[in-house]
């Protein structure tokens, strides 16, 4: 048996003083039940807990580490900059050459604008969109997450494509009607959402949900979604918070050739530290103050600590040629070893790559949106999740989660996590 009476003394004590013991609900294993590890260091792969307990970590901070924990390089430019200061309130060179850089590979993207979390990032464009486009109403998917702003925390109410009810208490169904959801991967639904508001002025998806699972769009789907948005004068914002710098360098982009009105971008844009962003038409960002009525700020907005952890890890990707289709071959990797080993055990498995992530379900049918997402079997993952957890592989405490890729992977380690798959699903069908 591990060890971790470490973990669960320090859970203990947050809980007395942290709501939950956690600055964010699902590291609370709120849905996979057992004890949340305390990590007290990452390298490369692995994460080491406080009772010195090591995991492969496919968290990678939920996604932000595609460089592995603690890279060296990226360390450094944090330390070097961390030397001359923390924070100025003033602008910083760093801040244009990072913009620089997200623009000359993002397609779409001609200005940008940097904050610190991917919340506000999605917040700040869904203003920018509602003032550009003069109409109040939007449009989510059911299953996508664009963080915890009030006009973004609501779900589907009865039906197929619905106004908003709040997911969240305190959120005021005065917000909430204003946005309507729309069930991923189906165009009919969206136009349904569009008809029924009659005052729809954007539309917000992940390209490739992560946050239902790993669940990508079809192509038809967004390229039809692009070409409604036009007709309907819609302002579309894809939201890479997630995707960005994860599948590919272009995001999203590479594989759909699907361009935002505005983008958003999060974390691996930050290398792990908090730094988020928005960007798309100048049009549309020009709209911002201080040129335009639109109020948006931020006192550490382009720290230039995060802003100089971004710029390394871009840099560091962008040297590293063939680092997503080596990232990809892995993933693909780990998932067709799941899936033989699940076969062996007459466990119904789904699983999904898309770059540097990948996704798996245990579930019988093909997930392509929130409904068949939501028919993966939860309990079989939640004790999945423990055992893998007791012998050193660290996947997401909850189904709908999605696994990172990072570059210090190898086969090697892949294969190790495969074979603990095989014991695992052994030991549950015993
Ligand atoms: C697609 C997407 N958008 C927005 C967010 C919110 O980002 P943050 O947690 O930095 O506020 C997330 C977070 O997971 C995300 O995955």
């Amino acid at each position: 048996m591990q060890r971790i009476l470490h973990s669960i003394n320090a859970l203990n004590e947050a809980k007395q003083v942290i709501p939950g013991g956690v600055n964010s609900p699902v590291r609370a294993f709120g849905s996979v039940g057992g004890t949340p590890r305390f990590i007290k260091e990452g390298r490369g792969a692995y994460i080491v807990d406080e009772d010195n307990n090591c995991y492969i970590d496919f968290v990678q901070s939920y996604g932000p580490l595609i460089l592995g924990h603690s890279d060296s390089l990226v360390v450094q430019a944090v330390q070097d900059s961390v030397a001359k200061g923390l924070s100025y309130g003033a602008p910083t060179e760093l801040e244009t050459n990072l913009a620089k850089e997200i623009i000359s590979v993002c397609e779409g993207v001609e200005k940008i604008r940097f904050v610190n979390s991917g919340t506000e990032a999605t917040m700040s464009a869904i203003r920018l969109a509602r003032a550009f486009s003069g109409k109040d109403d939007i449009i989510k998917f059911e299953g996508c997450y664009h963080g915890h702003s009030d006009s973004l925390l609501v779900k589907s109410g009865s039906g197929l494509a619905t106004f908003g009810e709040t997911s969240s208490k305190g959120v005021i169904q005065d917000i909430a009607k204003h946005t309507l959801v729309a069930r991923y991967n189906d165009l009919d639904s969206v136009k349904e959402c569009i008809r029924l508001s009659g005052n729809v002025g954007c539309i917000i998806i992940e390209p490739i949900a992560g946050n239902m699972g790993l669940v990508p769009s079809k192509k038809d789907f967004l390229q039809g979604l692009r070409e409604l948005c036009d007709k309907e004068n819609i302002v579309l914002i894809i939201d890479e918070v997630m995707s960005g710098f994860r599948v590919s360098l272009q995001g999203s982009y590479a594989f759909y050739g699907v361009k935002g009105d505005l983008s958003t971008y999060g974390k691996v844009i930050g290398g792990g530290m908090p730094l988020a962003a928005f960007g798309g038409r100048a049009d549309i960002m020009d709209m911002l103050s201080p040129i335009g009525g639109v109020y948006q700020a931020g006192t550490l907005s382009g720290n230039p600590v995060a802003v100089s952890a971004g710029l390394a890890t871009l840099a560091l990707i962008k040297q590293d040629v063939g680092l997503y289709e080596r990232l990809e071959s892995l993933a693909n990797r780990l998932a067709e070893g799941l899936m033989s080993a699940a076969k062996t055990y007459n466990i119904p498995l789904q699983t999904c790559v898309r770059g540097s992530m990948m996704g798996f379900f245990f579930t019988q049918e093909e997930v392509i949106d929130w409904n068949s997402a939501a028919k993966s079997d939860t309990e079989f993952y939640a004790k999945f999740h423990a055992k893998m957890l007791e012998k050193g592989v660290n996947f997401a405490p909850s189904q709908f989660e999605t696994s990172f890729m990072c570059k210090p992977f190898n086969e090697t380690i892949i294969d190790e996590v495969i074979e603990k798959a095989r014991a695992s699903f052994k030991e549950l069908k015993a």
